[in-house]
């Protein structure tokens, strides 16, 4: 593989131990091997630029390197988070700028709104604190503004500033909604299928030519501008939740690896708030895939939220209201099922996995062969991290 150099090169440079420095460089092997992303990048060929491994490295701290190594990729993480909520609250928030945009919100929920506003807070209030907390530490903060080049939403509503991440043509992978309803964990090696397929589909109005801001958007949708919205919102309804669900994975797999107590209550007492973000977008979801909303397909793109209480969807894979997480396998499959956040291994929730599926995503369309280098150099040196004792 042609990465080989970019992960040795990290991996050299954060004082990792040779066996672990393996195992790492084998995880991400796998990984890299199970997507096809990298492909177009030069990424996968070249070497880490003098100011990504200063990313990743930082300046001297009081902390242990590993715990600097979690903190800083939770950083950028928290960062990149920000970015994409608040341009959803910009369109869509209590105090967001495009009405019909929050009316086809509000047909998953009329608090949706609301929620946004304060998902975009606590993302904020994540990103600001961890920061701060390595530079009262000694730590070098991230600071990823350079990066913030990707082009605005030209409707109504959103500001005309440069942003990190792309929300505007998605692949959302919306496999955590059978995942969570099934007794079967990815950690140990069960996939599962999309619960709606989701393609080159916007989250939030591009314009409002597509989308004028004036639609009524009543339930069902009549016009072909009503259906195209409510698409979009539902579309957004369903990558909150997917959002949050890698955010609850990335911190479950990164409390293991914390070697200092505050480090770990911080990542534990965060990691807690994007659960329950999870638990309350799986819910709203549900909502876009359930009567009386069922059915919108979006004109342009095809794009289509079945009832998936009905038949050939339905039972205990599809339910809209079965949002409590289902018993699984976990640690052993001779212990009884247990009802977790999964996947939590290295290999399928940890930093490296989280950046790979957030490119699948297409979040970071248009990003710079130099962003994606940053960020997993600071992935990949969060996932070799260690707890010392
Ligand atoms: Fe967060
Ligand atoms: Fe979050």
């Amino acid at each position: 593989m042609k990465n080989e150099k970019l992960s040795s090169t990290v991996l050299s440079e954060t004082e990792v131990p040779q066996s672990r420095r393996e195992d790492v460089n084998s995880d991400w092997q796998r990984v890299v091997r199970r997507r096809s992303f990298l492909k177009g990048l030069s990424i996968a060929g070249g070497t880490v630029t003098a100011s990504a491994l200063l990313t990743v490295q930082g300046k001297a701290a009081t902390l242990n390197p590993g715990d600097v190594a979690i903190l800083r990729f939770l950083a950028a993480a928290e960062l990149i988070e920000s970015d994409l909520w608040q341009q959803y609250n910009e369109l869509g928030g209590v105090n967001g700028g495009n009405p019909a945009y929050m009316l086809a919100l509000e047909n998953l929920d009329g608090d949706m709104p609301q929620y946004i506003a304060d998902n975009t807070d606590d993302e904020l209030s994540h990103a600001a604190f961890l920061n701060a907390y390595l530079k009262s530490k000694g730590a070098e903060e991230v600071n990823l503004d350079n990066f913030r080049t990707l082009p605005s939403s030209k409707a109504t509503g959103a500001r005309q500033i440069g942003r990190l991440t792309n929300l505007q043509r998605l692949n959302v992978d919306t496999s955590w909604y059978t995942r969570y309803r099934s007794k079967m964990n990815p950690d140990f090696g069960a996939t599962f299928g999309q619960a709606v397929n989701i393609a080159n589909q916007p989250a939030i109005p591009l314009n409002d030519t597509d989308t004028p801001p004036t639609l009524q958007q009543p339930v069902p949708p009549t016009t072909t501008q009503e259906r195209r919205m409510q698409a979009i919102a539902n579309t957004a309804g369903f990558h909150f939740a997917y959002i949050e669900q890698g955010g609850a994975s990335l911190y479950t797999s990164m409390s293991v690896k914390v070697t200092d107590l505050e480090v770990l209550r911080i990542v534990v007492s965060i990691g807690g708030v994007e659960v329950n973000h999870f638990g309350l977008w799986h819910d709203k979801a549900g909502n876009a895939v359930s009567q009386p909303l069922a059915g919108v397909t979006d004109p342009e793109t095809h794009v289509t939220f079945p009832d998936l209480n009905s038949k050939p969807f339905g039972g205990e894979a599809f339910q809209t209201n079965l949002i409590l997480p289902e018993p699984t396998d976990f640690i052993s499959k001779e212990l009884p099922p247990c009802s977790v956040i999964r996947p939590s291994l290295t290999e399928h929730a940890g930093a490296v996995a989280t950046i790979v599926s957030f490119a699948n995503d297409l979040l970071f369309a248009g990003q710079s062969q130099e962003f994606f280098q940053t960020v997993m150099a600071l992935a990949t040196a969060a996932d070799a991290a260690q707890r010392a004792l």
